[in-house]
């Protein structure tokens, strides 16, 4: 851990290194302590780190509950390098007071590329084809070896639409794909510029040839796809998740690959992160899984580096910051 700065500016903890100039641009105005560490802060360093700091700049790795919060008392602003936030308590935030900012926008376009990326990678079977070169298992041309599912003027259904749901959709039609979506808001003006269709999550499943999820983790999506969703599914069905872990129940996942209730998956988040190198799910070659990285762009971490340090100073300067989760808090002062 190294310090920086001086006293009299608002202290800042930031809980990893940052990309850019991020934490120059936050050192400039703040008395900031940084965790120069890859693996996140334990649970004590957090508490102790952040019991005299008016700003906190966090990852999603960081759990900031309830119990951070009332020891944290001096906290004015929580900024997170991540568009989701189910990683803080917002409630407990906003009662006491405490803004919680975001980073959303400037990840959009690179999330929804990988996205598309792991869908194309799981339909047309690309590691399973890489490691059967690697591993000497490519004898011969052959009509059926490794064949997959085509893209090309399949059904989509997005689990979602908001903003990479959004941009996953107009990806879409370069595929010339028919795209279904659910969710809880429905976006007349959207589906009329994209040709999109509205259905509910159930007719989603059994027509889509490809389910992608873009929706933020609730307790109404916590497990959403569990083993009456995959059934529901196509057996010919490719699921893809760039969205949080935990909207599936994993072990009905594992079941649904095992059993080829569905075809595969691709997913870069899971219930617990990082995966265990020991998990069941990496027993299965129909299983294509990246570690949390659909945002991990040099240019677009960059950017979201620097909206978490506007966020930051805007907040501790009485500014109204860009990406407030919370405004309501900006109302009472
Ligand atoms: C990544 O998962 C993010 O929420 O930014």
């Amino acid at each position: 851990m190294r310090f920086l700065g001086k006293q009299s500016k608002p202290r800042v903890y930031v809980t990893r290194a940052l990309p850019g100039d991020a934490i120059e641009r936050l050192q400039r105005e703040c008395d900031v302590r940084v965790w120069d560490e890859d693996a996140p802060p334990s649970r004590e360093t957090l508490l102790e780190e952040t019991r005299n700091a008016e700003g906190l700049l966090c990852l999603l790795t960081d759990n900031v509950d309830a119990g951070l919060l009332e020891a944290a008392v001096h906290l004015r602003v929580i900024s997170t390098m991540a568009v989701g936030y189910d990683h803080i308590d917002i409630d407990a935030a906003t009662a006491r007071g405490v803004l919680v900012t975001h980073t959303p926008g400037v990840l959009t376009e690179t999330t929804a590329d990988f996205a598309f990326a792991l869908l194309l990678a799981a339909a047309r079977r690309l590691p399973e084809g890489d490691r059967a070169v690697r591993e000497g298992r490519w004898t011969a041309w052959q009509p059926t070896f490794l064949v997959g599912q085509d893209v090309y003027g399949a059904t989509l259904g997005i689990v979602g639409l908001g903003a990479i749901g959004a941009a996953v959709a107009k990806r879409a039609r370069g595929f010339a794909m028919r795209v279904l979506y659910c969710g809880p808001a429905r976006n007349e003006p959207l589906e009329e510029e994209l040709g999109l269709e509205y259905t509910n999550f159930e007719g989603l499943l059994a027509r889509a040839d490809f389910v992608s999820v873009h929706a933020r983790l609730t307790p109404e999506t916590r497990h959403l796809f569990n083993e009456d969703a995959f059934r529901r599914m196509k057996p010919t069905a490719v699921f893809v998740n760039t969205a949080r872990g935990a909207i599936v129940d994993e072990g009905a996942l594992l079941r649904a690959l095992e059993n080829r209730v569905i075809a595969a998956a691709a997913i870069d988040v899971t219930e617990t992160e990082p995966l265990a190198k020991t998990d069941m799910l990496l027993r299965l070659p129909n299983l294509l899984v990246t570690p949390h990285i659909a945002s991990a762009s040099v240019a677009t971490r960059t950017r979201m580096a620097g909206l978490a340090v506007d966020n930051v100073l805007d907040a501790l300067a009485g500014r109204r910051p860009g990406h407030p989760v919370n405004p309501q808090v900006l109302n009472v002062k």
